[in-house]
């Protein structure tokens, strides 16, 4: 076999058999493929697109190039949910423990934020002492008797999608959907969960841009998820705005803690009431998603969801006490206010520019050994669809010395990225589509 050969097979618009992807990947990986023909690949492959099966393969082949964890020890259905990435998205830290709480077993390996979305092991790691790196021993021990655990990811999971992601970052092929959703399955299926929940943003501030692409992204990963014998189930929802209210770690882990208690913002708990829904559904814990969000009310409203959230903190050697009393988690030293600047109604809040506001604060990353501020952040006060008055506050910047160079900048971006529209504006959905 040539790697020419099937280069030129995929450009000429023809469908690669499973010898000829896996001797791709598995080459690619060893380095004995270089990368301009691995570039001159994904080329083909973003103008010629791929069939479901050698979507499925690539998947495949990419999942068997690292570790693949056995989560085996773990008693019970096993379910994963993983998200196309948002600003705000801070849903993993309230449907770990209301899953849980419900008894759907939670093993889920996280990853750190880099560039205007943040990580979800960052923001845990805004309450003291929280212990993200177990090993596996450990980690199966703590689901098994808690209920959830939320670790790092293992450096050696897809290492083959770890390359390749990181050449199609500067060779232009990122935006291709069957890449895309074999890049993300690839991991999701090494992680070892019996059933996943796909949560794909859709709007301004997320990957796909589009309502028809993020469906077809969805069908794509679903596909691959039912062909490999993972029940996958994937949400549409929107990013068109960021969801929730706070941005930045301390921040978020608030609100997490605030819906939870059920005074959390209404966006944040509806999106984590539809996803939990179906991982229970998955899970064999409800038989339709119309009894499984009765029971996860009840457990809301019994506050057993965050004893969870407790157990599994105090387990992973965090302070409880943050949690228990939110002042006690980082506060930043000054808030400054962004005011509307004329009378009207909130008629978006872009995504993206909120992130990036939140970043240059300090609270993410412009490169992987930038070291990240807790207690900075933004909180949007007003959002899409709220009447304001000129001179309002719409939004906060939470700042500490460290963000005293950027905070012009940061303020700029904040305040442009309110648009003030004249007429009332429509409501949006928050959920889009379903796709099984
Ligand atoms: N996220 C991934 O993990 N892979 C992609 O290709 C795009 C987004």
């Amino acid at each position: 076999m040539r790697a020419v050969d099937i280069i030129q097979k995929k450009r000429d618009g023809q469908e690669l058999s499973s010898e000829e992807i896996s001797y791709l990947i598995q080459g690619y990986s060893r380095g004995d493929i270089p990368d301009y023909q691995m570039s001159a690949w994904a080329m083909a492959v973003f103008f010629q697109g791929m069939t479901a099966k050698e979507t499925g393969d690539l998947t495949m082949a990419m999942a068997k190039s690292g570790d693949q964890v056995d989560l085996s020890p773990i008693a019970g259905i096993k379910v994963d949910k993983h998200s196309t990435g948002g600003v705000g998205d801070k849903t993993t830290i309230v449907l770990a423990p209301l899953v849980a709480a419900a008894g759907v077993p939670v093993a889920k390996m996280s990853g750190r934020g880099l560039g205007h979305t943040g990580g979800t092991l960052d923001k845990l790691e805004s309450i003291t002492g929280f212990q993200i790196e177990l090993d596996q021993e450990q980690f199966f021990k703590q689901v098994n008797e808690v209920g959830a655990a939320v670790i790092g990811q293992s450096g050696n999971m897809a290492p083959a999608d770890k390359k390749l992601y990181a050449l199609r970052d500067v060779t232009a092929t990122v935006n291709a959907i069957p890449l895309i959703a074999s890049s993300v399955m690839s991991k999701k299926i090494a992680a070892g969960a019996d059933a996943i929940v796909l949560d794909v943003k859709t709007g301004s501030g997320a990957f796909m841009k589009t309502l028809d692409d993020s469906i077809k992204l969805a069908e794509a990963m679903v596909d691959i998820g039912t062909h490999v014998g993972r029940e996958t189930v994937a949400v549409i929802s929107d990013m068109d705005q960021p969801l929730g209210h706070g941005i930045g770690n301390a921040l978020e882990i608030k609100e997490a803690v605030e819906t939870l208690q059920g005074n959390g913002p209404e966006d944040l708990e509806e999106v984590s009431l539809f996803l939990a829904s179906h991982m229970l559904v998955l899970g064999g814990k409800a038989e339709t998603v119309e009894e499984a969000r009765e029971k996860l009310r009840d457990i809301l409203s019994q506050g057993l969801a965050l004893d969870k959230l407790k157990q599994m903190v105090k387990a992973q050697q965090g302070d409880v006490s943050q949690i228990e009393d939110l002042s006690l988690l980082p506060t930043a030293k000054r808030t400054i206010e962004v005011k509307a600047p004329t009378d009207g109604y909130v008629a978006g809040i872009e995504a993206e520019a909120i992130g990036i506001s939140a970043m240059l604060l300090g609270a993410g990353r412009e490169t992987t050994d930038s070291v990240i501020d807790h207690a900075v952040g933004v909180t949007l006060v007003k959002k899409v669809g709220d009447p304001v008055k000129a001179g309002e506050v719409i939004a906060m910047l939470h700042a500490n010395e460290g963000s005293d160079s950027k905070l012009q900048e940061a303020e700029q971006k904040l305040q442009q990225a309110y648009k003030i529209s004249e007429a009332p504006v429509p409501e949006q959905p928050l959920i889009y589509a379903l796709v099984t």
